[in-house]
């Protein structure tokens, strides 16, 4: 693919057929001008001359952001659920996603390091759940702003001695349109005041019907400090995912979406990424938002060392050139070249867009001024 004869290359480069062969020499490498060079040699020519070797870039810009890759139903394997918690402020979002990491991760598992990579998956009946650790729904809603879906179930977490307030609202508008089922949590059912059943009142208003009132959507009643229906919370989070019949390719080039990123002092750039189709490997060449890099190091919720990672899993990687942004896409070339040429034209498309709106920035504070 791509050969050059040494002619073709000189007159692409705009040298003589003579310099390239001298070259090549020079390189220990004996042609003549009708041979075809492999990309390496070219690749080798080409830095001895300065000259920039432009890939054809065959993956389209567009697929990074709409990640629209068909795989043949008999590649499908059914995948863990990817589940976001929201709710309103202090509703008990925070001690919700401890309460569960500590009933399932135990210490031994955890190596006694405690990792905190934004997400982490549990067990339940030998189905595994990603939990999104994101605070509030701050997250969530970035993500979906960016077009990313990430989310295939929303725990809508109400403390059942409050009830429906702003942020249960704005929850409920996210998940509906990300068009996610939502489980019902009513939460602090362990405080005096507790009121499951205004709880489910208020939501009737939002077509969040339970059962009992002749609806479909699941309440559990439950109580983040004591532990009361985590487990049943889990079981509906399993039986909602099987419904769902969610599927992934493991066994295509990986892509999903950065959860969280920052730089690292030691480390460099350092991304949690959530795999949602395919599998990520150790070595692997990858273009991440506006960067792109190879994967150096993966970690898993556990802070343990892995090679490879398959869908719906999070893990933190090192070996980026830069630091992506939560909501940002990535996808896996399977050519290191290809990925580099790809990041760095969305470096500098990116570099070009930010000139272009500080110029528009300023030019506004003009008018403002007059
Ligand atoms: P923000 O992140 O600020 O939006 O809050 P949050 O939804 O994460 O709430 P958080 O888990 O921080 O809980 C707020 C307060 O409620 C804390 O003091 C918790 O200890 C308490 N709390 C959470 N769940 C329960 C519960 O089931 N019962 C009782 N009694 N208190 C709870
Ligand atoms: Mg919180």
């Amino acid at each position: 693919s791509g050969s050059l004869t040494v002619g073709e290359l000189a007159e692409k480069l705009n040298k003589d057929s003579s310099e390239i062969i001298k070259k090549l020499m020079s390189l220990g490498v004996m042609a003549t001008k009708n041979q075809d060079l492999d990309a390496d040699s070219i690749e080798l020519i080409c830095e001895e001359f300065n000259v920039e070797v432009e890939e054809e870039v065959i993956v389209d810009e567009t697929d990074i952001e709409n990640m629209t890759f068909d795989d043949a139903p008999e590649d499908l394997q059914e995948r863990p659920a990817v589940v976001t918690i929201m709710g309103h402020v202090d509703h008990g979002k925070t001690t919700l996603l401890d309460r569960i990491r500590d009933t399932k991760v135990t210490e031994g598992e955890a190596g006694g390091i405690t990792q905190h990579i934004g997400a982490y998956q549990v067990e339940e009946n030998d189905k595994k759940i990603t939990f999104l650790d994101t605070p509030g729904h701050a997250a969530f809603t970035s993500m979906r702003s960016r077009g990313a879906q990430v989310t295939d179930i929303a725990i809508l977490v109400v403390a059942a001695d409050d009830g429906v307030m702003p942020q249960t609202r704005e929850a409920i508008n996210h998940a509906k349109a990300a068009e996610v089922p939502i489980i019902v949590a009513v939460n602090k059912m362990d405080k005096e005041g507790a009121n499951p059943d205004r709880v489910m009142q208020e939501l009737m208003e939002y077509e969040l019907i339970s059962e009992e009132y002749g609806g479909e959507t699941i309440f559990v009643q439950m109580s983040a400090v004591n532990g009361e229906g985590i487990d049943e919370l889990l079981e509906m989070i399993v039986l909602v995912s099987e419904m769902e019949e969610l599927k992934a390719n493991p066994g295509r080039p990986a892509y999903g979406t950065v959860i969280e990123a920052e730089l690292d002092k030691g480390r460099g750039p350092v991304a949690t990424l959530l795999i949602q189709n395919g599998t990520l490997n150790v070595g692997d060449a990858i273009v991440v938002g506006n960067t792109h890099g190879r994967v150096r190091a993966m970690v898993n919720d556990l802070g343990r060392r892995v090679k490879t990672a398959g869908p719906s899993t999070p893990v933190e990687i090192t070996g980026l050139n830069n630091v992506p942004q939560a909501g940002d896409r990535f996808l896996v070339f399977e050519d290191e070249k290809k990925a580099r040429s790809v990041g760095e034209s969305r470096a500098q498309a990116q570099l070009e867009a930010e000139r272009s709106s500080t110029a528009k920035v300023s030019l506004d504070d003009l008018f403002e001024q007059i």
